[in-house]
């Protein structure tokens, strides 16, 4: 039969599946998220996050070795400090756990990896909110600020090439840009977690963080019924001088990673989190998926959707399935 258009032709064998491939994931454009832990003996595995562990910084230096062999674009962090207080003293302080690990990590990678440093205070408060509270427990959005710009200058000084801006707080980029330049760090990256949703999927992360969280992030995270808000927190943050933009959650986000890539003009990042993982490890560990093809489908899709630069738990194993395919 002689028909005018057979696209099953390019998907007859891998080399021309290949061939054809729209979307590519480049090791380079990964950033690995990982978790330093004061006072820790051993890594410490995480439930629901096969491979990745709470790390010491030995185990966090020997990741910083993996992380430049695999020629992946960033690494994380994330600290776990050994005491929390009210006001998260210890995120502002020089020999706080995540600021020793980023001079430590800098120290290590010089400029082989792009070194992204934590700048939230959640790790380090007692109550586990992204700020500081006022007198009636909400979370007081420009007290923190105050706190944020601490923070971020305390972790440039450390060495951070990049500060991931994650605590939703109303105005975070913009002060916390002019603290970085007041301070003389205007090379100094910032990216935005602009649009970043109050979900269910964060489950194991907090685990990891030993997070102490009573109740919850809906007065400054968004409702994951709202797709325009998103737009308008990432006009926000680009007026703000955010250096990227990232989405996070990923998977359940992946309309407003496409618009959100189809309308700006910086990098767009996006954050498969540890739910999203946990989803694909648990069902793959149960039988129920092939756990290697639903990894490479989850992320083809965050890629397809617009996103350029991944924050992802499987940046080896993907950098490593890459250069195996080559
Ligand atoms: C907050 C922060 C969270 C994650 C990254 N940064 C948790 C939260 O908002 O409660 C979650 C990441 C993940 O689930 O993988 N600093």
């Amino acid at each position: 039969m002689s028909l005018t258009e057979r696209p099953r032709r390019l998907r007859a064998s891998q080399a021309m599946r290949n061939l054809v491939a729209e979307t590519v994931v480049l090791p380079s454009q990964l950033i690995y998220p990982t978790f330093i832990k004061e006072n820790l003996a051993e890594p410490k595995p995480i439930k629901g996050l096969p491979g990745v562990f709470q790390n010491n910084e030995a185990s966090l230096l020997a990741e910083v070795d993996r992380a430049i062999n695999a020629a992946i674009g960033g690494i994380m962090l994330f600290g776990i400090p050994a005491e929390r207080d009210e006001l998260g003293t210890a995120a502002c302080k020089p020999d706080g756990v995540l600021n020793k690990a980023v001079a430590a990590v800098r120290k290590r990678a010089g400029d082989k990896l792009v070194v992204v440093a934590d700048l939230c205070l959640d790790e380090f408060t007692s109550h586990g909110h992204c700020g500081v509270l006022d007198g009636k427990g909400n979370v007081d959005n420009d007290a923190t600020l105050i706190t944020y710009g601490k923070m971020a200058v305390e972790l440039a000084k450390a060495g951070a090439h990049m500060l991931g801006a994650s605590g939703m707080m109303d105005g975070q980029v913009g002060y916390v840009r002019s603290e970085l330049d007041k301070a003389g760090f205007t090379e100094v990256a910032i990216l935005a977690y602009s649009a970043k949703y109050a979900s269910a999927f964060y489950g194991p992360f907090r685990d990891a963080v030993e997070s102490e969280l009573q109740g919850d992030r809906r007065t400054y995270q968004q409702d994951p019924r709202n797709f325009k808000e998103s737009i308008r927190e990432v006009r926000l943050d680009l007026e703000q001088g955010a250096d990227i933009v990232m989405v996070k959650p990923a998977l359940a986000y992946l309309d407003v990673i496409h618009e959100t890539s189809q309308s700006v003009d910086v990098p767009v990042a996006a954050y498969i989190v540890s739910g999203e993982m946990a989803m694909i490890e648990v069902a793959a560990e149960q039988g129920l998926i092939d756990r290697e093809r639903a990894i490479l489908e989850a992320v083809a899709s965050v890629r397809r959707a617009g996103a350029s630069v991944i924050c992802t738990y499987w940046a080896f194993e993907l950098a490593e399935m890459f250069y195996a395919r080559k």
